[in-house]
């Protein structure tokens, strides 16, 4: 069978089931290895990688799934040596340039989450672009986490909640979960129902760990050039085999 054909069987067997996780998220991992297999630089790696981002964003689309979550660049990312850095940067230019279209025609909204003061100036001009391109999307929305550490995000939001103490707008007795959430760059997505890690680590590093508290765990042995719409199927199967109890007794 194609792996096309295959997808569309598992598609097929998902809707079965029913339950489609409202949001998705990605770690996207295993680019370098997948290079070192082939003798290819890294930068390769990344480049075949986008051709998997493609492919989850289709899956997403044709499963109804309203948020999907990926892991671009994390702000640890940054220590890399500055050719793979600079690559990435201009892969993330050139991933918009090329999909901008296509996304605003098939109603995906992109937003870019993360410390974005880093980026170099091209880089900002393209995110500001497929931002502004496709806000008035809803079908579904791609967030790119790019330059972003979970733990920055959190004490960013310490300090905007600090902020409103102390020039009064708020008392500390005000300070609950919701204020907190409310101060991250997920303030208006829902926590992820679903979150996949590629290339087979069983690590979060630092993606998303106000927000997983009751996510369920999905990882992959496959490195992520080699995710496709497949294996994303086959990870939303999975998540169709939980029993998701949220501290409470089963059902
Ligand atoms: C993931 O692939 C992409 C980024 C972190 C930017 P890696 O580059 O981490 O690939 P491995 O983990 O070294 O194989
Ligand atoms: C996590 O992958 C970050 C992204 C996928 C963007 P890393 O490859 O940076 O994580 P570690 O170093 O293996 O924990
Ligand atoms: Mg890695």
């Amino acid at each position: 069978m194609s792996p096309e054909k295959h997808a569309d069987e598992l598609l097929a067997r998902i809707r079965v089931h029913g339950a489609i996780p409202r949001h998705v998220a990605i770690i996207m991992d295993g680019n370098g290895r997948w290079a070192r297999e082939r003798l290819l630089p890294r930068p390769l790696g990344h480049r075949s990688g986008m051709q998997s981002v493609r492919a989850v964003v289709k899956g997403a689309l044709a499963l109804g799934v309203e948020w999907l979550s990926l892991f671009a660049f994390s702000q640890e990312n940054w220590q890399r040596p500055a050719t793979e850095v600079g690559a990435l940067m201009s892969l993330l230019e050139e991933y918009i340039a090329r999909e901008v279209d296509e996304l605003r025609e098939k109603g995906v909204r992109v937003r870019v989450l993360g410390d974005l003061e880093r980026l170099t100036p091209a880089a900002a001009a393209a995110v500001d672009r497929v931002i502004r391109d496709t806000a008035h999307n809803d079908r579904l929305t791609l967030n790119l986490f790019i330059s972003y550490g979970s733990r920055a995000e959190i004490v960013r939001a310490a300090r905007l909640l600090a902020r409103d103490v102390a020039e009064g707008r708020m008392s500390p007795d005000d300070i609950d979960e919701e204020a907190i959430a409310a101060r991250l760059y997920t303030a208006d997505c829902p926590d992820p129902d679903l979150l996949i890690r590629t290339s087979g680590e069983l690590r979060v590093s630092n993606f998303l760990l106000w927000q997983i508290a009751y996510t369920e765990l999905y990882i992959s042995d496959v490195l992520w050039p080699d995710f496709g719409r497949r294996e994303l199927y086959e990870a939303v199967l999975a998540f169709q085999g939980r029993e998701r109890r949220f501290g409470r007794v089963s059902a």
